[in-house]
């Protein structure tokens, strides 16, 4: 099943904060509802936010009670503005529906016309996600060696995209290659992507697969018992520089003191050549019950009063990456130089 998918016109999407205690689809028929499950993370990883928008963008369409084009077009335009808003960091969301609103400029004919293109749209961005994440993971998966033990951060699998998965797509392509893998899931705090979504999905593909906590990652890496790191990204800068999760830095940094690999697979469409460095990209900092609502034994973990900070993403520095995989294969450094031809 996919995570994100047209359905007796609606979408639906499966329900990524309550995994893995319980599976559950859940249906939208408003672009307001569906930008509100992005915030609220029903539906998260890059790719996934991307075509959930998409998707919304159509269903602003039919919601729209215009006959002109012209009418239909500006209620259009409104939904992309409250979508984009939905999350600041994934640029997959303003690209797709960047890519959606320019088809629906391009349409000749009526409104109705315009309504069912922008729907066939959303449909070929999702069903093109999958396509580029099984190519992503025919050239990841060369870099991986039989025997490898990989840390992974946060949840790039299918859950993340429409289906297959980013850097976990790599993995699962490598597993089904018949190489031995071992995966160390970094939990990822404070959502847990990690324990509750990466372990599941591994679970379904038969992976053999360990949770750690993210700052046991250094023991692992110094100890020579990890060969490679795997993770995704929400956005690319033009120079390589990489936005992801929250704690992808402080793992390259420890990865690359240690001479492991890291390597960060995105689809070309998480790619902005428009920001020159990663310092320009927004960081999302969520509401800080995420980190203080972790219980203890039952207990909440911090005194009542207790102030926190929740940045959602961090930037790794060029410098740490040793490969970015791409659909159209692996760019190595020069990122500056390499990235740019990729995307082209
Ligand atoms: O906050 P999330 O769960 O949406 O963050 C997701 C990630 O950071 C992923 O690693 C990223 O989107 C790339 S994987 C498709």
């Amino acid at each position: 099943m996919r995570t994100v998918f047209w359905e007796n016109n609606e979408l639906k999407m499966i329900d990524q904060r309550i995994l893995p205690a319980r599976f559950e689809v859940v249906s939208y028929r408003s672009h307001k509802d569906v930008a509100f499950a992005i915030t609220d993370m029903v539906v998260r990883g890059a790719p996934a936010i991307g075509a959930a928008a998409a998707f919304g963008l159509a269903l602003a369409g039919y919601e729209s009670a215009s006959s002109s084009t012209e009418g239909l077009l500006a209620d259009l335009g409104a939904a992309a503005a409250v979508l984009k808003a939905s999350r600041p960091t994934a640029v997959n969301l303003a690209w797709a529906a960047d890519r959606l609103m320019r088809v629906a400029y391009s349409v000749e004919g009526s409104a109705n016309e315009l309504r069912n293109a922008v729907l066939a749209e959303a449909q070929k961005l999702a069903d093109e996600d999958v396509e580029i994440n099984k190519r992503m993971a025919e050239h990841g998966a060369a870099l991986i060696n039989d025997g490898d033990t990989i840390i992974h951060h946060c949840n790039t699998g299918a859950l993340a995209t429409v289906d297959w998965g980013t850097a976990l797509g790599v993995i699962r392509t490598a597993h089904e290659q018949g190489k031995r893998i071992h995966v160390l899931v970094d939990e990822t705090r404070p959502r847990l992507q990690g324990a509750r979504l990466t372990a599941w999905e591994l679970e379904q593909y038969g992976i053999p697969y360990e949770i750690i906590s993210d700052n046991m990652s250094g023991y692992f890496l110094k100890a020579g018992k990890a060969q490679k790191v795997f993770f995704g990204a929400d956005r690319v800068a033009a120079n390589g520089d990489v936005a992801n999760k929250i704690g992808s830095y402080m793992l390259a940094l420890a990865a690359h003191d240690n001479n492991v690999p890291v390597y960060s697979v995105v689809p070309t469409s998480t790619i902005d050549l428009s920001l020159a460095h990663g310092d320009l990209i927004p960081i999302e900092e969520r509401n800080t019950d995420e980190v203080l609502g972790i219980q203890f034994h039952g207990e909440p973990v911090a005194p009542k009063n207790a102030k926190a900070r929740n940045p959602a993403f961090d930037v790794t520095p060029n410098r740490l990456l040793s490969g970015i995989v791409t659909e159209n294969g692996v760019v190595y450094p020069p990122f500056e130089i390499n990235l740019a031809k990729v995307v082209r």
